[in-house]
């Protein structure tokens, strides 16, 4: 079956948009990610799938841990700034203020909520990585509303 139709269907898959970041040895970096998704109650299990080509990749692979930031509605710039450019070019976070909390992967000021994660298990997904990450803190905003990724609002 021919790629496009298949990547038309999945656009009735639902994601949000999720910032994931990570620190390993002193560099921090982030980026736009739309598939993340829980997957066990007990423990607390999150999926990620990162392309083997993002800076991220490498970055999650080496320090093992991640942040899942959730971003909220009307946050769709932040989703292009992080989404858009590599860390290996720019410092993603030169304007963007952020705290750590047990891992050390930043958190964004102002979002939905986020899940604070060391990876438990690594395997590879055709051209992505998949990074399960046990959840280890989490908080939330209890009014906010996440983004709900659209490609159109993203990929014209
Ligand atoms: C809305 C949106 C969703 C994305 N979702 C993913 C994703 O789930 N996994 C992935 O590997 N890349 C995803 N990307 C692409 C990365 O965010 C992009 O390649 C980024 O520049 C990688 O940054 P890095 O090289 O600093 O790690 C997404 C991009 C956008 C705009």
């Amino acid at each position: 079956m021919d790629r496009e139709k298949i990547d038309e269907v999945f656009k009735k898959v639902t994601n949000g948009v999720y910032i994931v970041t990570t620190k390993y040895d002193n560099k921090i970096n982030g980026m736009t990610a739309a598939w993340v998704t829980r997957v066990s109650f007990v423990p607390p299990l999150v999926l990620i799938s990162i392309g083997k080509t993002r800076f991220s990749h490498d970055l999650i692979k080496n320090s093992g841990v991640f942040a899942v930031n959730i971003l909220k509605e009307g946050q769709i710039e932040i989703g292009k700034h992080f989404g858009f450019q590599s860390g290996r070019k720019v410092d993603k976070f030169a304007n963007i203020p952020y705290d750590t909390k047990t891992t050390g992967s930043p958190i964004l000021k102002d979002l939905a909520g986020y899940l604070d994660c060391k990876v438990v298990s690594a395997f590879e997904a055709g051209d992505h990585t998949v990074f399960l990450g046990e959840v280890l803190d989490a908080s939330l905003d209890k009014g906010a509303k996440p983004l709900i990724y659209r490609k159109e609002e993203f990929f014209g």
